[in-house]
């Protein structure tokens, strides 16, 4: 299978009262087509950064990405925010993720919008990704404080998806959602991952939810990508010390 994403040495430094520390330390790893991809590993490891860096919030001191074959990290311009669109974020608040004075249509539409469709067309195709994301058409009128976490979270994907993305990046996306809440929503990532062959990135502290959606896991630790391999590898035949400890604390 073709990789759609490609992270080569990616490294990002951050200053603690002026001394240089190490978020992402030379990080390399792929994502196929169609393929998930977890990054499990403790608080602090560099999860959110390697995200953040890949959705393009902030830059990296070193390293390169390729989607599709193109570098886009050190782009600029036009080309820099032509990839905005072909990598979408979905966080662990969805309610934060919407503008509170929007309706959700309204907040799904404008990421439609921005991209030269026109309102008509816009909302026809709003309604259609409600549906992708089973919410009824109803939910479009409703405000993110009237709406549950799970409901919002749906939303949220819904709108990652309105333009098409080549990748989703899920940060804790279903961590602050109760445990049953938290299994209908990996169970839509899974629908949508079968139906239109969607890739993701998915970071989560929960072994169970990677091991029941993802095809293959990065252990991170100190910033650096320590053990690789399938969930049920992983969780069954751990090699590094770090790992081990993370699944004891995941499972006893
Ligand atoms: N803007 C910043 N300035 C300085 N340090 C930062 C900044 N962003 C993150 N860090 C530090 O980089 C390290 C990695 O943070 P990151 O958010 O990537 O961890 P994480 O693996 O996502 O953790 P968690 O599981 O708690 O979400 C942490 O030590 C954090 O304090
Ligand atoms: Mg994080």
């Amino acid at each position: 299978m073709e990789a759609i994403l490609e992270v080569k040495n990616l490294t990002k430094v951050f200053y603690k009262n002026k001394v240089p520390f190490t978020a992402v330390d030379q990080i390399s790893f792929c994502i196929k087509k169609g393929e998930c991809v977890a990054i499990v590993g403790e608080s602090g490891s560099g999860k959110t950064t390697t995200a953040k860096i890949l959705t393009q919030l902030i830059r990296p001191d070193a390293g390169n990405v390729f989607l599709d074959g193109t570098e886009y990290i050190h782009a600029k311009g036009k080309l820099r925010k032509e990839f905005y669109t072909k990598i979408q974020m979905v966080f662990q608040m969805p309610q934060d993720s919407f503008d509170p004075r929007h309706s959700l249509g309204d907040g799904i539409m404008e990421s439609i919008r921005n991209y030269g469709m026109t309102k008509k067309e816009a909302q026809k195709r709003m309604i259609e990704l409600l549906q992708m994301v089973e919410l009824a058409p109803e939910y479009a009128k409703r405000y993110p404080h009237q709406v549950s976490g799970g409901q919002c979270q749906r939303a949220a994907i819904a709108r990652a998806l309105a333009i098409s993305p080549k990748l989703i990046v899920c940060d804790e996306a279903t961590s602050a959602l109760d445990v049953t809440v938290q299994a209908q929503i990996v169970t839509l990532l899974k629908k949508l991952k079968q139906e239109m062959g969607l890739s993701l990135l998915f970071i989560s502290h929960d072994l169970g939810v990677v091991q029941n959606l993802c095809d293959r896991v990065l252990v991170m630790y100190q910033g650096k990508i320590v053990e690789e391999g399938t969930p049920n590898c992983i969780i069954q035949n751990p090699k590094e010390n770090y790992t081990k400890k993370l699944i004891e604390s995941v499972f006893l």
